[in-house]
């Protein structure tokens, strides 16, 4: 009792100082150090325990009395609770504890909160990178409007395998875009930075190297070398880190052989070592326990006490560290040095937040009605829908629709509201304000222009439905078709070792275009599909990805014109399952394909399969047509420290207004190491009226040849460079040289 007085003068000292200290030097040491002084070793442990209350998103758990545990000083943090209520009355529960230490209230606020934008994927199709950080600050305004400090965002691994079902959570499979979307997205969830209400903690995932599974088989090894690690994989997780994210979170897989939770090389070295990150990092669900199955720790001390030891401060539903820990430290098997370090990181997020100054500045109900019925959020999230769509094929100019025509709507997605939230939505129980696209296209065409058929389900063997398909189909000017996927079949623990169509879609897509009726597709997906009869016959296509609340709408706005799609895939197509993994900045081997086509040449590739992916990363088309010429490059040859400009024109040529994405690649053509045949190296996207012309200028340094050498030194070799300028990676329009001196 005398300790809890003590300590509640100290906590209104601290936050008198916290907020003097917050305008000054933001640092919260002493305060820190006070807090850990009036600590026992139970309660340093029980700020490392978060447990998931109310719903899980991992398998189950040992029980525990959870709610005694908090009340006890026993837990630092919960996830999966939502709403201010709710937040409330736990950490009221949390301020009954004997040092009354507040909560962190995590949750998977992936892809926005209540306002549902693009799954990450899709979203990164934009190659909007401001519009990105608007749809991460509408999320965090109003998940820390509903409770919420703490975000389980943004996702930034790289993956270059569709059948990862894990690839719609990230970025695609480009490591320079990949990075600028991962510090975009922690900026916007971060917002003005942790004091400012409406700022949520971001949380890195899943470091690291996630993405690369074998086989794209969830939770699977990865095997890779430290240079590809460094240059391929890291770069997401380090711009997010500099753009000062406030936590990351330890993958699944294991690395070299070392599961991520215990890896000291990824926590310890790298993280809080050469990148000096002074947040803390949390396990992913039980994956410190996990260690047990992976034949890496004997038992549940021993995981607790090697990733401690290793440098994963919190364990997320492992029970690990709340049942062991204490033990291990009084046994000397962990030091108190490396307790106390992981208690201070978590301490210090909570003095950053606020949360000792006021423990319930993120529960307030009046702001959270107000934040999560704002207008403008809906606005942006349709704004950011529209920019995701990628259109695939456009022949014979089918789109934009005429304003009149009739037409038959059918498919099993058209009148989905569920799936258009696609994976991880938090708005998972509630999808009544979710536009479909049955109910955005009545509001544009109207209902007199619009019929309906579901024609089968998803993953359907029965063609009953198929008649009244084609029946309205006859009927129409032009059909719509929505197939694809369901939310379901993409996410954690759904990958795909067969990326077709799922179900009799294809045959209903057969039926109908034996109408003769012009047909549109639109794709509905959380990842490339492997789609090639649709992709041959059918001559209109958008890839829709999951498009969020405002998903009908969105679609609605491209199928009109009234929005002339500009979105680039951001992850290559392949032809078929056993052409992954496939991704533009390969290699070259010592006997390239020469043609692009099935070789028995000598050639590297497959005898049965072009070499090309179906659809190339940075592709996507537009009602116009864009031209680029008067390329000059400022000098052919750049020296330490100097800089070469290269600038073009582009025209729009065609008549609709629109917008392209100018991309930047480079090829290093002789190295100390091979090096990829072109990167991505900058990009700009422009808008265009039709007929305008702009100037693009690029500038290259010497960093933007750069790479990591034999020795895994940062180097820039002298030597020939290739200059291209591109419409897509396949697409190079403009190309020069530049040499490094
Ligand atoms: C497991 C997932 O891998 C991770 O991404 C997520 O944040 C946690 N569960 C919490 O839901």
């Amino acid at each position: 009792m005398k300790t809890k007085t003590i300590f509640h003068l100290f906590i209104l000292l601290s936050s008198i100082f916290t907020i003097t200290i917050q305008s000054q030097t933001k640092s919260y040491e002493k305060q820190i150090d006070s807090v850990l002084s009036l600590m026992t070793l139970e309660e340093k442990t029980g700020q490392l325990h978060q447990v998931s209350l109310y719903w899980a998103t991992g398998p189950e758990s040992p029980e525990g009395d959870k709610l005694r545990d908090i009340k006890e000083g026993r837990m630092g943090s919960v996830l999966n609770v939502k709403g201010s209520d709710k937040v409330r009355a736990l950490q009221e529960l949390a301020l009954k504890s004997r040092l009354g230490i507040p909560l962190l209230f995590g949750l998977d606020v992936i892809h926005g909160y209540k306002t549902t934008f693009p799954i990450p994927l899709a979203e990164s199709a934009s190659w909007d990178i401001e519009a990105i950080e608007l749809a991460a600050r509408i999320a965090a305004i109003e998940a820390s409007a509903s409770g919420l400090n703490w975000t389980f965002a943004p996702m930034v691994d790289i993956a270059r395998d569709a059948r990862w079902g894990r690839i719609m959570e990230g970025a695609g499979e480009d490591t320079y875009l990949g990075s600028l979307i991962a510090a975009a997205r922690v900026k916007g969830f971060q917002g003005k930075g942790f004091g400012s209400v409406d700022a949520v903690m971001a949380c890195v995932k899943h470091y690291a190297a996630y993405g690369a599974a074998v086989g794209g088989r969830d939770y699977n090894s990865v095997d890779m070398s430290e240079r590809t690690l460094r240059e391929i994989y890291l770069p997401p997780f380090k711009a997010a880190a500099m753009a000062g994210a406030a936590t990351f979170m330890n993958s699944f897989n294991d690395l070299n052989g070392v599961p991520a939770s215990g890896s000291s090389f990824l926590m310890r070295k790298i993280l809080k070592g050469e990148w000096n990150f002074n947040g803390f990092i949390v396990s992913d669900w039980a994956s410190i326990r996990e260690m047990i199955p992976h034949g890496f720790a004997e038992d549940d001390r021993e995981a607790a006490k090697l990733a401690l030891n290793a440098g994963s401060d919190m364990d997320m539903e492992g029970y690990c560290y709340r049942n062991n820990l204490k033990d291990l430290v009084e046994k000397g098997e962990v030091s108190l040095a490396n307790l106390d370090d992981a208690v201070r990181r978590i301490l210090r997020k909570k003095f950053e937040m606020g949360l000792f100054e006021d423990p319930f500045r993120f529960t307030d109900p009046i702001r959270e009605e107000k934040a999560l019925n704002n207008p403008e959020h809906r606005k942006a999230a349709r704004d950011m829908a529209r920019k995701s769509i990628v259109l695939i094929k456009n022949e014979a100019d089918l789109l934009p629709l005429k304003k009149g025509q009739k037409i038959a709507l059918i498919g099993p997605l058209a009148k989905s509201e569920d799936d258009m939230l696609g994976g991880w939505a938090v708005g998972w129980d509630d999808n009544s304000d979710v536009v479909s696209q049955f109910e955005g296209l009545e509001i544009r065409f109207g209902k007199e222009n619009l019929l309906y058929a579901k024609g089968c389900g998803v993953s359907d063997s029965s063609k009953d439905g198929f008649e009244e398909a084609v029946k309205i189909a006859n009927e129409a000017e032009v059909v719509i078709l929505s197939i694809g996927e369901s939310r379901s079949m993409n996410g954690e623990a759904a990958s795909r070792s067969n990326l077709g169509i799922p179900g009799v879609q294809e045959d209903l897509v057969k039926a109908i275009m034996a109408t003769g009726k012009p047909v549109v597709v639109l794709m509905n997906a959380g990842r490339p599909l492997v789609f090639n009869w649709v992709a041959d016959n059918v001559p209109t296509i958008l890839y829709t990805w999951w498009l969020g609340s405002e998903a009908g709408n969105a679609i609605a706005d491209v199928i009109s014109g009234d929005y002339n799609p500009s979105g680039k895939l951001t992850v290559s197509f392949p032809r078929n399952e056993g052409q992954i993994p496939i991704y533009y900045n390969h290699f070259n081997t010592g006997r390239p394909s020469l043609k692009d086509i099935p070789s028995k040449d000598f050639r590297t590739g497959y005898i049965d399969l072009k070499q090309s992916p179906k659809f190339p990363f940075g592709f996507g088309l537009s009602y116009t047509t864009f031209d680029y010429s008067d390329i000059n490059i400022s000098s052919d040859k750049l020296s330490k420290g100097g800089v070469v400009e290269v600038s073009l024109t582009v025209k729009n040529t065609g008549d609709f207004d629109g917008e392209e994405v100018v991309q930047l690649y480079i090829r290093d053509c002789v190295a100390s190491l091979v090096r990829p045949m072109k990167e991505l190296k900058d990009f700009k996207k422009i808008a265009l009226k039709s007929g305008e012309s702009k100037k693009v200028t690029f500038k290259i340094d010497e960093q933007k040849l750069a790479f990591y050498n034999e020795k895994l030194e940062w180097v820039t070799e002298p030597g020939k460079f290739d200059i291209m300028i591109g419409s897509s990676s396949a697409d190079i329009r403009q190309q020069s040289v530049l040499y490094f001196e």
